[in-house]
């Protein structure tokens, strides 16, 4: 496993945002953390980049302990996270933006290298190259959050919600180029989402969250119906009825 998370709780004063979770990551795997609103996803991904502090747990990545570590020093180690939301520095050009993923790194050769070839995959974001990033449309700067990730070097990118407030087919597009880089860059992901529709297309490993504890850990491939998720994801027990009324759209 190249992430471990073991019996992660955190808390926001005497509010307990997660409780006892544990996952795994392996090299080249695609992990999807599926939950409703506040159920503690972005939590876990800011835990494990070191943005929030964990009250009881370990993480280790690639077999050493990371928690604790500062988030430069967990971005360094080749884990980077794509926060919700798309922060771009809107005056800077595109290229000042990606040049900001890149300013820990000594190797400026490989570096150069690097954004050519990200720009390959990113095709929209080299023909803009010299735009501001403010007046990209929204699936472009979720784009150029993305490259910027990929040129700190990232061994996993952690994202969370990289479907949010985008039309389905620049989702499509996304997670297309998403997947591409798995295949050419042998790229781990863990992605946070609200929805299973697309996830489960391709991710190797789902788990659901639900006020901070897990609910589900399976592969995806047990999990094509939809049922298992929806139970989770709801607190419903297996009964059809109720199934039903989840698949209806109902909910608590
Ligand atoms: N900085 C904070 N201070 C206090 N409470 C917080 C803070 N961040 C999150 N919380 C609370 O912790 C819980 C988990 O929040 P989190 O943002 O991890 O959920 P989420 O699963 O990412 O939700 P969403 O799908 O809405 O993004 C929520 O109850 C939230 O209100
Ligand atoms: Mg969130």
């Amino acid at each position: 496993m190249i992430l471990e998370v073991e019996n992660l709780s955190v808390r926001y004063g005497s509010l307990t945002a997660l409780r006892g979770v544990s996952l795994g990551v392996d090299e080249g795997q695609i992990v999807c953390v599926l939950g409703p609103n506040g159920a503690g996803k972005s939590t876990t991904l800011a835990a494990i980049a070191g943005g929030v502090a964990i009250h009881t747990g370990i993480i280790r990545w690639c077999n050493q302990p990371i928690s604790g570590l500062m988030p430069e020093a967990i971005s360094r180690l080749g884990l980077s996270l794509v926060p919700e939301g798309r922060h771009v520095f809107s005056t800077l050009t595109v290229e000042e933006n990606l040049l900001v993923g890149t300013y820990q790194r000594r190797d400026r050769q490989e570096v150069a290298k690097d954004m050519k070839r990200a720009l390959e995959i990113f095709p929209r974001l080299r023909e803009r190259i010299h735009q501001p990033a403010g007046r990209l449309s929204g699936g472009e700067q979720q784009m150029l959050v993305i490259c910027r990730a990929l040129l700190t070097n990232a061994r996993m990118l952690m994202m969370d919600e990289p479907s949010l407030g985008l039309a389905p087919i620049i989702v499509d597009q996304v997670y297309e180029m998403l997947l591409n880089l798995r295949q050419r860059n042998g790229l781990t992901l863990l992605i946070n989402e609200q929805s299973s529709e697309r996830i489960l297309k391709f991710a190797d490993h789902v788990y659901v969250l639900r006020s901070g504890e897990l609910q589900l850990s399976d592969a995806a491939a047990n999990l094509q119906d939809g049922k298992a998720i929806m139970n989770a994801y709801f607190g419903f027990d297996a009964r059809p009825a109720e199934l039903a009324a989840a698949g209806n759209g109902g909910g608590r």
